[in-house]
């Protein structure tokens, strides 16, 4: 059988995670895809860098405007990251050079989603994202897929690992918020800039890649409610832990009557309630349908075995011929939703 080549752009975290997944569970990878997954090139900004996996068998391809266009290459992998530059780039040239793409990268796919799906459309090629959202957790798939039939009421969860790790850290070992950060990072959970960890953004660019393919609404990242955990203190954890809850960055949407509400805050969760029970980097997704009722999702957010899994998982479905459109419906039926803003103000 003729294996799927693939080409990966960005060899962070994620992407040499990408690069030990394949190799590790080739055997089984292969089996489950019923056709080998051949890594052709690989690319990143910097070649001599130790990245614990050896990179000697694929071509190291410098320019990725040839990466994106390479006749050896069906579907290429961006782990570049960014909402703009040489990301975008990349995944518009590829979906017009008739490349399947996948990728992880939450910020581009909820600034430019439906172009890009549109794009891929056009071309009648796959896009597919499973992890730019929530890490290992196949909830793209879960939305697309096995809870298709129902109309989602509503939905929420914990959406990014590296504040639910900040704040279950500082509640259970006291630490200060600077140096659980460092952790995060170390551990590779945080983006790049961890700002967006921070601030909520990333977990802004979650929800509104999950409100849309839920409601089957266009995406509106600009309209997410979004605040961050900055100003939380080791103060109001203790207080919180002290009347029985605990701190957590919760993202919460619901679309009724044409109108989409979205929003990123930190919320005090009950210490017995499911989402006060994700520890660590965990995310959580909490979805409720009407006929399959309330689905719950939990598992890891961040960090590179669970992103490559959820990345690996979007290549086995392009090797088995899976073509679905990327947000469930063709971009251009996803309905306008005007932004319905919190009473809380
Ligand atoms: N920085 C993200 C997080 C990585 O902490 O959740 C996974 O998208």
């Amino acid at each position: 059988t003729e294996p799927l080549r693939i080409a990966i752009a960005g060899l962070g975290t994620v992407g040499a995670g990408v690069v030990r997944l394949l190799t590790g569970n080739a055997e089984l990878i292969t089996a489950r895809a019923g056709r080998p997954i051949e890594i052709v090139a690989v690319n990143a900004r910097e070649r001599k860098k130790d990245r614990g996996v050896d990179l000697t068998p694929y071509r190291w391809q410098d320019d990725l405007g040839l990466m994106a266009e390479a006749d050896d290459v069906d579907v290429v992998v961006e782990l570049i990251g960014g909402s703009d530059g040489p990301a975008i780039a990349f995944a518009r040239k590829a979906l017009k050079a008739g490349k399947g793409l996948v990728s992880a990268n939450k910020a581009m796919i909820a600034h430019h989603g439906a172009e890009l799906a549109t794009l891929a459309e056009e071309a009648g090629k796959p896009l597919k994202f499973e992890a730019a959202v929530a890490g290992g957790i196949p909830v793209i798939k879960a939305l697309g897929g096995g809870a298709a039939a129902n109309e989602i009421s509503s939905l929420f969860g914990i959406l990014n690992g590296t504040c639910n790790y900040i704040l279950s850290e500082m509640e259970q070992k006291g630490s200060n918020f600077a140096d659980v950060l460092k952790e995060a990072q170390a551990l590779g959970y945080a983006e790049a800039d961890p700002t967006f960890d921070i601030d909520g953004i990333d977990a802004a660019h979650k929800l509104a890649i999950l409100a849309s393919l839920a409601f089957g609404t266009q995406i509106s990242f600009e309209e997410v409610e979004t605040r961050g955990i900055r100003e939380i203190e080791a103060v109001d954890i203790e207080r919180a832990a002290a009347l029985g809850y605990r701190i957590r960055l919760v993202g919460e949407t619901r679309y009724d009557d044409g109108r989409l509400f979205q929003r990123v805050h930190p919320v005090l969760v009950p210490v017995n309630h499911p989402l006060a029970k994700v520890d660590g980097s965990l995310n959580a997704v909490v979805a409720d349908g009407n006929f399959v009722g309330r689905l719950t999702f939990e598992g890891a957010g961040a960090g590179a075995g669970p992103t490559a899994s959820a990345v690996v998982a979007d290549i086995i479905d392009i090797a088995r011929g899976e073509l679905q459109p990327a947000f469930g419906v063709p971009a251009s039926a996803l309905a306008p939703a005007a932004p319905a803003h919190s009473d809380a103000g």
